[in-house]
């Protein structure tokens, strides 16, 4: 019997906890992510789902992973990424996050006015630098200009086989529509575009040209 295709995919936002009762995140659905793994799912991959909170329903048969903070998901991904053939960033991982975290809530009055913010840790690029060359990784650049040049700068420092870029300015596609619009950059040169569909639609676009 032919060995199934093991895929590690991340979707949703991360949250970065302030104090108990308030975080930094983003409009991350988690419905990019979740359409790509269903749709590897129906192809009979094994999948692993690393999940930041979002609110939709768990895809049954998948392995699923609950995280909230970027370095949750980082060690949930470096988990799992060795025995993976193909992975997936599709997650809003926050960039920063408040250097200090609270363990009692603020009180209105003593809440400061400015908050530090230190960086996260960035998880592609750890898995670009882990990668062996049977593996496929796979990235999405949220961007809302200059968007060929962004993404194609992070293919090549994330050391990516294929970018997904998305327009994150429009209202109708990007965070948290039922709608997106995709151009695929390759390492290799390729450029392959999918016109405005259904994130479903465009899961079964970007999965085919991948294992392709
Ligand atoms: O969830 P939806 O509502 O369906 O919206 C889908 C989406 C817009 C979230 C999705 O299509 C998308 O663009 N996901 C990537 C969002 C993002 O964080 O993009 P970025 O350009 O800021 O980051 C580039 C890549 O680095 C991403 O693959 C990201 O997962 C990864 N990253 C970023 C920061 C970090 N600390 N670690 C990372 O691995």
């Amino acid at each position: 019997m032919a060995k199934k295709i093991n895929l590690l995919i991340s979707a949703g936002p991360t949250r970065e906890w302030i104090d108990p009762v308030r975080y930094i995140s983003n409009p991350s659905s988690g419905k990019m992510g979740y359409a790509l793994a269903k749709e590897a799912q129906k192809r009979n991959y094994s999948v692993t789902l690393v999940t930041g909170p979002v609110h939709l329903s768990e895809p049954e048969g998948i392995c699923i992973r609950k995280v909230e903070t970027a370095e949750q998901m980082r060690k949930e991904m470096l988990e799992n990424f060795e025995s993976s053939d193909v992975t997936i960033m599709c997650a809003a991982v926050c960039d920063h996050r408040p250097e200090v975290q609270w363990s009692q809530k603020q009180k209105k009055e003593e809440f400061p006015s400015q908050i530090k913010l230190v960086p996260t840790i960035d998880i592609l690029t750890e898995l670009g630098n882990r990668k062996k060359a049977s593996q496929i990784l796979i990235g999405f650049a949220a961007e809302t200009e200059n968007f060929e040049q962004n993404a194609k700068i992070k293919l090549k420092q994330k050391n990516l086989d294929w970018i997904a870029l998305n327009d994150v300015s429009r209202k109708q596609i990007g965070f948290n529509s039922e709608y997106n619009e995709i151009t695929m950059f390759s390492s290799n040169q390729k450029k392959v575009k999918f016109e405005f569909s259904s994130k479903e639609i465009l899961a079964t676009q970007m999965l085919e040209l991948i294992t392709k």
